[in-house]
C-alpha cells in the first residue's frame, strides 16, 4: 500500500524520549509494516502456553547464528586466505591483534555449540513429533539448514591451516574418488588441484564466509516464516489452533510470544552465554573435542597424522563411514533381502512388489560388485538424508512421545544411544572391537528408520488430549 493510502497508526512508547520515538516510529511504519511484523511475529504470535526446557533451543540457534557472524566478520579482517600465510595469522589474531584470541575462541567454541544446540533442537522434534503434519515444511527447511551447517563447518575448518584441517579435508574429498566413473575428476574439481592446496584453500575460504553464510540465512528466515503459517507444535502435540476464544479468535491454549517467550528466551541466552563463557574462557580446547590438538602444528603435506579424525559433530557419520567394511557388506545384504521382503510383504499391488524385488536385486548385485569404500560413503549420506523422510516415516496416531508407547519411547532411547556411541567411536583410532560395535550401531541407526512405518502402527498409544496439559 502506497504511504498516502496507508492508515495513519500512533505508537506510542514508555520513557522520557516517548515523543521522539513515537515520532520516529510512526514515519517508518508509514513507510516500512514495522507494526504488522511486530504484530505477526511476535506480539500476537500466539504461541502454546505449554512450552517447556526443549523449546529453548531454537532461539538459542539464532543466537549462536548471529555470533558466529558478527565474529566471523572480525577474524576475516586479520585472516589470510593463502596456504602459506594462514596458520602464521591465525596466530597472530591469538598473540596480537587486540582481543583476537577472545573473538577467535568465540568463534571455534561457537562452532561446537552450535552443533550442540541444535542436535539437542531436532531431538526435541523427534520426541514431539514436531516434523509431522502440517510441519513437514519446518522440518525441510531445517534439514536443509542442517547440511548447510555441516558444509559451513567442513569448509571452515580447513582455514586454520593445521596439521587435521589439512589432512581431515584430503580424506573427505578423496571420498569422492571412491565413486565410479565420476570420481576422480569430482574429487580433483572440488579440490582445485590434485592434492588439497592453496587453490583449496581458496575455494573454500570463498563458501565459508559467503556463500553458506547466504544460504543459511535465507534458510532460516525460510523456517520461520514456515513456523508461523503454520503455528508452533508443543510438548502434548496438540494443535492450538483448534479452539480459539470465540471473542478474540485467539487459540485458547496459547500466550502471545511476546512479552512471555521473549522473557523466557532471554534466561535461556542468559544461562547459555554462562556456560558458554565458562568453556570459552577455561577450557576452549575442552580436551581436544572442539580444538583438536594436532591442529596446532601447521600443515604439512609430507607427513600423515597417525589419526585422523573429525570434528566431533561429524564422527557419527565417520564411524557409518569406517563400519563398512568388505565382512559388513554380507550383513548389509542380508539385511536388504529382510527388508525387501518385510516391504514387499505388506505391499497389495503387485507391480510394486515387483519394483521392491528388482531394487533390491540390483542393489544386492552392486554390493558385491563395486568397492565397500564405495557403499561407506552411500550409507554416510543416506544416514543423513533419511532424516528428511520423517514425517512420512511416523504412521504414529498420536504426535508427541508423551502419548506414545514402550515401542516408540524404546525406539528413540535406543537411537540417541546409538548415536552418542557412532560419535564415540568416531573419534577413536580404529580397532576390531570398535568396528563391530560401529557396525551393530549402523544397523540400529537404520533401523530407526526403516522400521518406523511399522512399529509406529504396533505400538499401544494413549488418546491425545483436547486440550494441552501444562
Ligand atoms: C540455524 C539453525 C536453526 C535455527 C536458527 C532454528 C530456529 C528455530 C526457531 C527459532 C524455532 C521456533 C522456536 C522453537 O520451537 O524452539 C524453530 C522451530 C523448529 N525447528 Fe528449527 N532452527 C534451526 C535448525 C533446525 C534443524 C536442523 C531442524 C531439524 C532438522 C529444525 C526443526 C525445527 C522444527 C520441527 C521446529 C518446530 C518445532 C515445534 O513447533 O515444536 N530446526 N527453529
Amino acid at each position: 500500500m502506497a504511504a498516502a493510502e496507508k492508515q495513519p497508526v500512533t505508537i506510542t512508547c514508555a520513557g522520557p524520549l516517548n515523543g521522539v520515538l513515537s515520532g520516529v516510529l510512526t514515519w517508518a511504519d508509514q513507510r516500512f509494516p514495522l507494526m504488522s511484523l511486530w504484530r505477526d511475529h511476535l506480539a500476537e504470535y500466539y504461541a502454546p502456553k505449554n512450552f517447556n526446557f526443549w523449546y529453548y533451543f531454537g532461539s538459542l540457534a539464532m543466537l549462536v547464528l548471529v555470533l558466529q557472524i558478527a565474529t566471523g566478520i572480525f577474524l576475516v579482517m586479520h585472516y589470510k586466505p593463502d596456504a602459506a600465510l594462514a596458520f602464521a595469522s591465525v596466530e597472530y589474531i591469538m598473540r596480537d591483534v587486540p582481543g583476537g584470541w577472545l573473538i577467535r575462541y568465540m568463534h571455534s567454541t561457537g562452532a561446537s555449540a552450535f552443533f550442540i544446540v541444535v542436535y539437542l533442537h531436532m531431538f526435541r522434534g523427534l520426541m514431539y513429533g514436531s516434523y509431522r503434519k502440517p510441519r513437514e515444511l519446518i522440518w525441510i527447511f531445517g534439514m536443509l539448514i542442517y547440511l548447510s551447517l555441516m558444509a559451513e563447518a567442513f569448509f571452515g575448518y580447513l582455514l586454520p591451516w593445521g596439521q587435521m584441517s589439512y589432512w581431515g579435508a584430503q580424506v573427505i574429498v578423496n571420498l569422492f574418488d571412491a565413486l565410479p566413473i565420476i570420481g576422480p575428476d569430482l574429487s580433483l574439481w572440488i579440490r582445485g588441484d590434485y592434492v588439497v592446496s592453496d587453490a583449496t584453500l581458496n575455494r573454500f575460504f570463498s563458501f565459508h564466509v559467503i556463500a553458506i553464510p547466504l544460504v543459511l540465512l535465507g534458510l532460516v528466515a525460510a523456517h520461520i516464516m514456515a513456523l508461523h503459517e503454520v503455528g508452533s507444535n508443543n510438548p502434548d502435540g496438540v494443535e492450538i489452533k483448534k479452539v480459539t476464544d470465540p471473542k478474540t479468535g485467539h487459540p485458547v491454549d496459547g500466550i502471545p510470544f511476546h512479552p512471555y517467550y521473549t522473557v523466557k528466551d532471554t534466561l535461556g541466552a542468559v544461562v547459555f552465554a554462562i556456560v558458554f563463557c565458562v568453556i570459552m574462557f577455561f577450557m576452549p580446547e575442552l580436551g581436544g573435542y572442539f580444538l583438536e590438538y594436532n591442529n596446532f602444528i601447521p600443515a604439512d603435506p609430507l607427513k600423515t597424522p597417525a589419526h585422523i579424525a573429525p570434528v566431533w559433530y561429524f564422527t557419527p557419520y565417520y564411524s557409518i563411514l569406517r563400519a563398512t567394511t568388505e565382512d559388513f557388506m554380507w550383513v548389509l545384504g542380508l539385511a536388504l533381502v529382510a527388508y525387501s521382503a518385510l516391504l514387499a510383504g505388506t505391499l497389495r499391488i503387485q507391480a510394486a512388489r515387483v519394483a521392491v524385488a528388482a531394487i533390491a536385486a540390483v542393489l544386492l548385485a552392486g554390493f558385491f560388485t563395486i568397492d565397500p569404500k564405495v557403499w561407506g560413503v552411500v550409507l554416510m549420506g543416506a544416514a543423513t538424508l533419511i532424516f528428511f523422510l520423517l514425517p512420512w516415516l511416523d504412521q504414529s496416531p498420536v504426535k508427541s512421545i508423551r502419548y506414545k508407547g514402550t515401542l516408540c519411547r524404546s525406539a528413540l532411547a535406543v537411537f540417541v544411544i546409538v548415536f552418542l556411541i557412532l560419535g564415540y567411536y568416531g573419534t577413536q583410532p580404529v580397532t576390531t572391537g570398535g568396528t563391530l560395535i560401529s557396525q551393530v550401531c549402523t544397523l540400529l541407526y537404520f533401523a530407526f528408520f526403516l522400521l518406523m512405518p511399522w512399529y509406529t502402527r504396533m505400538d499401544k498409544t494413549t488418546p491425545e488430549p483436547e486440550r494441552v496439559t501444562g
